[in-house]
């Protein structure tokens, strides 16, 4: 119980939704540096996974910030803000028995195991995936141009330049796009959210 706010509880469990929704939801959870390709890889999972029969629901850190996550700030309170906010939302869809796609940033670790320990209680698969990319090719991709803008000192607090990125140490996932394909890193998502979907 939160003050004067009681939680009610439901008649309904995990296991009937399941039943309901064909699959057993979770959340996976891309974090890496902006232009890692999480959103890249993010889009193909989704579409895999509903073409294979799977429920899917992308949340794209870019997205949620147009409405979710609106006006929510990239210093570290607005960070860790911005991750419990798509948490909470990939849980709920995880709940429902959707698989819940997160792409973000998402830099803080400490941000994300809070995310990972609230899917612990309620009992619903979090993997994370580690979309694993060196500075210097996410750099030099710059999709956006934004690093070149953070370089020209236009943007503050911008990740991996003056701004921290906290690499998972036990990521469940690790897709390293600078030397794998974009293909056989959505395979091992894919792969990856179907054996858990399933096993769970
Ligand atoms: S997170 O760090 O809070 O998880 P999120 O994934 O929602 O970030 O948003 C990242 C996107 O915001 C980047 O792709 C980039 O387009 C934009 N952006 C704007 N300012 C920053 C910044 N200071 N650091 C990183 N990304 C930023």
């Amino acid at each position: 119980m939160t003050g004067d706010i009681r939680w009610h509880p439901g008649s309904a469990d995990a296991a009937l939704r399941a039943r309901c929704a064909g699959q057993r939801g979770l959340t996976v959870w891309l974090t890496g540096l902006s232009g890692a390709g999480k959103s890249t890889i993010a889009v193909a999972a989704e579409r895999a996974l509903l073409e294979k029969g799977c429920l899917a629901m992308r949340l794209d850190g870019d997205n949620l910030r147009h409405g979710l996550n609106a006006g929510v700030g990239f210093d570290e309170a607005g960070r860790a803000e911005a991750v419990r906010r798509a948490g909470e939302a990939a849980l709920l869809l995880a709940e429902c028995g959707a698989v819940a796609i997160v792409a973000m940033i998402s830099p803080y670790r400490a941000d994300r195991d809070r995310v990972r320990a609230r899917h612990a209680e309620a009992g619903i698969p979090f993997l994370e995936a580690f979309v694993d990319v060196p500075l210097a090719v996410a750099e030099s991709r710059d999709p956006k141009g934004l690093y070149a803008k953070a370089r020209r000192g236009e943007i503050a607090g911008f990740t991996g330049i003056d701004a921290p990125y906290e690499a998972p140490v036990s990521a469940e996932l690790h897709l390293r796009t600078g030397l794998d394909t974009a293909e056989s890193c959505v395979a091992a998502l894919v792969a990856g959210t179907i054996s858990a979907s399933r096993g769970a």
